[in-house]
């Protein structure tokens, strides 16, 4: 059956704003994920300690984090992810108090290639002390995985592929394990084998079982642009195996710089109208939620992509 509650891990500051060319403002950044978390969002991802010539819009961390501390310091406290790919970014984060990190891995050669100049190995590698440091210091550590269905360089994925690097993450010690359609292609039932490969669920490694060891599915979050408009698709198709972590991002922003044809991800707003309706429980005030990325498109100075966003303002 389906949860009975989802936890939003909230993109919209992060995966939404880093592909934006004009620079936002710091401020600017920080008044959105204070509405993003009055809005009823406890995970906002809040920015990326990654070189800042890669992604010159998030190159403002460092001054964005302590503008931030109130909504650390609430109770409860909002958790404030923030993306670190090596050492470097993680003694920046940690000197700035960060609880929770996520790197980001790939499942492909082409990808792990155009966003961390590295092969999967070697990311792997370069990971891999970062999740030990940060665990050691007692924090979340999230996993991403990019590339998860289909590459815009190799085409489709194979769940095979897939799970063989997702298993390297999760036994390097990472505490959750978000998979990533990256840029937009996959279908439903892509989506239904990957976690049956995964979890070992029905049709697991062919009905088999997962080959290599389990991942608990309490432990597997859901991450999908929506390119192709299948992003509410999948998730349903996920919430139906288990997930109850989903990634999204207000008024659908967002989309990666180094992934050709990455759009927006899953608007959080149509992703809470779909919950809303389902019963599930989220937390989230939609009309505050809905005034919020209305208010983000106004910086932007350019309408949202969100279907709900647009009925729920322009009614
Ligand atoms: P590199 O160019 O190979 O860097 O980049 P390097 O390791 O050779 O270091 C070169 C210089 O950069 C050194 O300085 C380092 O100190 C500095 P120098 O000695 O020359 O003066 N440097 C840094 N400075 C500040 N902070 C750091 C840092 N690291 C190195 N953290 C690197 C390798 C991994 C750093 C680079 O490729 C990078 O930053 N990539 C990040 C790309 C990115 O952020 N992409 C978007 C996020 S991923 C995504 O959107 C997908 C996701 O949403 C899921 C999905 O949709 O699938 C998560
Ligand atoms: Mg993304």
């Amino acid at each position: 059956g389906l949860p009975r509650r989802v936890r939003i891990h909230e993109v919209g500051a992060r995966d939404g704003l880093q592909n934006e060319k004009a620079v936002v403002p710091t401020g600017v950044k920080a008044e959105f994920v204070h509405r993003l978390a009055d809005a009823g969002l406890t995970t906002v991802e809040a920015t990326s300690f990654v070189r800042p010539s890669w992604v010159p819009q998030l190159a403002d961390a460092a001054e964005l984090m302590p503008l931030l501390a109130d909504l650390a310091g609430r109770d409860p406290a909002v958790r404030l992810p923030v993306l670190v790919p090596n050492e470097k970014g993680l003694e920046r984060a940690l000197e700035l108090g960060v609880r929770e990190i996520a790197v980001f891995g790939s499942a492909t050669e082409s990808f792990a290639r155009a966003n961390l100049n590295r092969t999967v190995d070697e990311s792997l590698a370069m990971f891999e002390p970062v999740v030990a440091r940060a665990r050691q210091a007692g924090l979340a550590v999230r996993g991403y995985l990019s590339m998860c269905f289909g590459d815009p360089w190799e085409g489709p994925v194979p769940a095979g592929q897939v799970a063989a690097v997702a298993r390297r993450l999760y036994a390097m010690g990472c505490t959750e394990l978000s998979l990533g359609d990256t840029v937009g292609v996959a279908t439903p039932g892509q989506v239904t084998a990957l976690l049956d490969e995964l979890t070992g669920g029905p049709g697991g490694a062919a009905s088999g079982g997962a080959i290599g060891g389990a991942i608990p599915v309490e432990q597997l979050a859901v991450h999908f642009h929506d390119t192709y408009g299948q992003a509410l698709s999948n998730t349903l198709a996920a919430l139906q195996r288990g997930v109850s972590v989903v990634d999204a991002s207000a008024g659908g922003l967002g989309g990666c710089p180094y992934a050709k044809s990455a759009t927006g991800n899953l608007a959080t707003e149509d992703l809470v109208w779909m919950l809303n309706g389902l019963g599930i429980d989220t937390g989230v005030d939609l009309d505050r939620l809905s005034a919020t990325s209305v208010w983000m498109a106004e910086q932007l100075g350019r309408p949202s992509p969100s279907r709900t966003v647009r009925a729920l303002t322009h009614r």
